[in-house]
Formats: structure tokens, C-alpha cells, sequence
């Protein structure tokens, strides 16, 4: 279980994560490394993305922390120190970071939408950074993935799901930057950029689909019972499909707004 109520399938995450570490490594290079920094990775899930870090600072230290006690196992079996000596991962949750000017860089990326309230996320990472340390999130943003979520919308009031979806509530929180900066400047983090970024995602026809939608889906699977939660995952692919067919390669296009925030503490 993560500490934000979900249980993730590592496993599954590392085979339908493709998305996440395309925008992860375009991010990287955002970072400008040098090579001899301290990196958290905050929500570092399957510990790939991390892993690529590490690469970059072969003379500095890298933090994996996820809330997702599997992720974290997933993580520490694929990279152990043996074989990756700057990287560590441990349990942690982003709105209970315990670090102390051990950073000079926080980055997240793919995660903190998954955090409602970020001013205790905001003000953890501020007190992990050395002072003149950044940060670099990026995070679903506000209009993420509104036509695929019109699809949950459709389904979840539908006669045939309903049922399982009473007081339910949309899980994410899909923010821009008028809410983010204040938040930032009440952490103590001056904002250099924020912006949002239209992305497209492809997936591989309806198996691709499908199964980034059961690996990210939790809030809505979890409420069906286990031996319909397939055919929801299948029945949401569908009809999304439905009104958005493959292109001539069979890929499947959805629409994503992702947020990205580069700030530092002073
Ligand atoms: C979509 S994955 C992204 C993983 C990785 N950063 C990547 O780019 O592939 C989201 C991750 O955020 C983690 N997560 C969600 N809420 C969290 C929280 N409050 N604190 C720490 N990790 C969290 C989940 O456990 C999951 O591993």
C-alpha cells in the first residue's frame, strides 16, 4: 500500500512505464548534471529513472524514495549497491520527507499528482536542499488527460459500474501554475519556471492501452471487485478507443498536460 492509498504492482509498472521514462529522461537533461551532486528522487518507482541518475553523477549520491513498499523492493533487487555504489532507495512518503541539507537536487517525475495538499511536500523538499539546491517536478497538470478521463467520468456513472463508484472523487490533483508558485513561495523556494506542457502519449494499440491503464488506474480498479477489475480496464480501453483509433503504426494517442516546476532555495 503507498501512502497515498493505492497499491501499486511494481512488476507491472516496470513493463507499461515507457511513457514516464521518455518524459523522465527528457527531464534529466533539464538538470544540466555535472556530475558530482546529491540527487532525491521523490516517488522513484520501479528505480529505473533513478538508476539513469546515478549514471549521470558518477561522483555524487542518488536517493530513491517511494511510499510504495513493492516499488521500493522492485528497486533494490534490479539496482543493488554491488552493482550501482552512489544509489540508495528507502521507504518514504513526499508529504514526510525527514531530510536536512542533504540535497542539491529534488526531482520528481510522474508523481506528486498522486499528493492533493503540496505545501507539506513543497516545504520537506525545501528543508532537503543545501542551500542554493533546486528542484525540478514535473506532474500531471491541469487539463491532463481530460478526454481519457471523460472516459472514467462515463463509466464510473454508468448502471453497469456505478454501483462501486458511490461519493467517489476524482484521485489526482491536476494543478497550474497560479496555484503552484504561491505554494512554492510559502516553502521558501523561489521559482524559476513553471509552465505547462502539452505531451501526447502513445501507447501500442489496445494491449498497450489497457495496460497503462491497470497499472495507473488504481483509485478506479481498486473499487471493482477483483474478478471485474479486466473487464473494466478492458471495457475503458474500448471505448476510448472508440472515439480516438490507432494511427497507420497502430498506436494509440492520448492527450497529456504535464506540469513542470524548476525552482531553488536561496
Ligand atoms: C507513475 S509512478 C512514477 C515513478 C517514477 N518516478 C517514474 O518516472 O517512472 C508514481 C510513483 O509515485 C509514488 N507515490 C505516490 N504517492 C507518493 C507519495 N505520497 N510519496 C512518495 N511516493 C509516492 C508511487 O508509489 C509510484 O511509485
Amino acid at each position: 500500500m503507498s501512502g497515498t492509498g493505492v497499491n501499486w504492482d511494481a512488476a507491472e509498472y516496470a513493463r507499461n512505464s515507457g511513457a514516464q521514462q521518455e518524459w523522465a529522461r527528457e527531464l534529466i537533461t533539464k538538470l544540466g548534471l555535472s556530475g558530482r551532486e546529491s540527487v532525491l528522487d521523490l516517488g522513484c518507482g520501479d528505480g529505473k529513472v533513478t538508476a539513469e541518475i546515478a549514471h549521470r553523477v558518477p561522483g555524487g549520491t542518488v536517493v530513491g524514495v517511494d511510499s510504495s513498499e513493492d516499488m521500493i523492493r522492485l528497486s533494490r533487487e534490479a539496482f543493488p549497491p554491488s552493482r550501482h555504489p552512489n544509489l540508495r532507495f528507502q521507504p518514504g512518503d513526499a508529504r514526510a520527507l525527514d531530510f536536512d541539507r542533504e540535497f542539491d537536487v529534488v526531482f520528481s517525475n510522474a508523481t506528486l499528482h498522486w499528493v492533493k495538499d503540496h505545501g507539506p511536500v513543497l516545504k520537506g523538499t525545501a528543508r532537503s536542499l543545501r542551500p542554493g539546491g533546486r528542484i525540478l517536478f514535473q506532474m500531471g497538470g491541469r487539463g491532463n488527460g481530460t478526454e481519457i478521463f471523460e472516459v472514467a467520468k462515463l463509466m464510473t456513472a454508468s448502471e453497469k459500474w456505478g454501483r462501486w463508484f458511490a461519493g467517489f472523487q476524482f484521485p489526482w490533483g491536476f494543478y497550474g501554475s497560479e496555484e503552484y508558485a504561491p505554494w512554492c513561495a510559502a516553502a521558501g523556494l523561489r521559482v524559476r519556471r513553471i509552465e505547462l506542457l502539452p505531451r501526447t502519449m502513445l501507447q501500442k494499440g489496445t494491449e498497450g492501452l489497457a495496460g497503462w491503464i491497470r497499472t495507473t488506474w488504481m483509485p478506479y480498479t481498486e473499487r471493482v471487485p477483483a474478478d471485474r477489475r479486466e473487464a473494466f480496464v478492458q471495457e475503458a480501453s474500448a471505448l476510448y478507443m472508440q472515439g480516438h483509433p490507432p494511427d497507420a503504426r497502430g498506436n494509440v494517442a492520448v492527450k497529456m498536460v504535464r506540469l513542470e516546476v524548476d525552482a531553488v532555495r536561496d
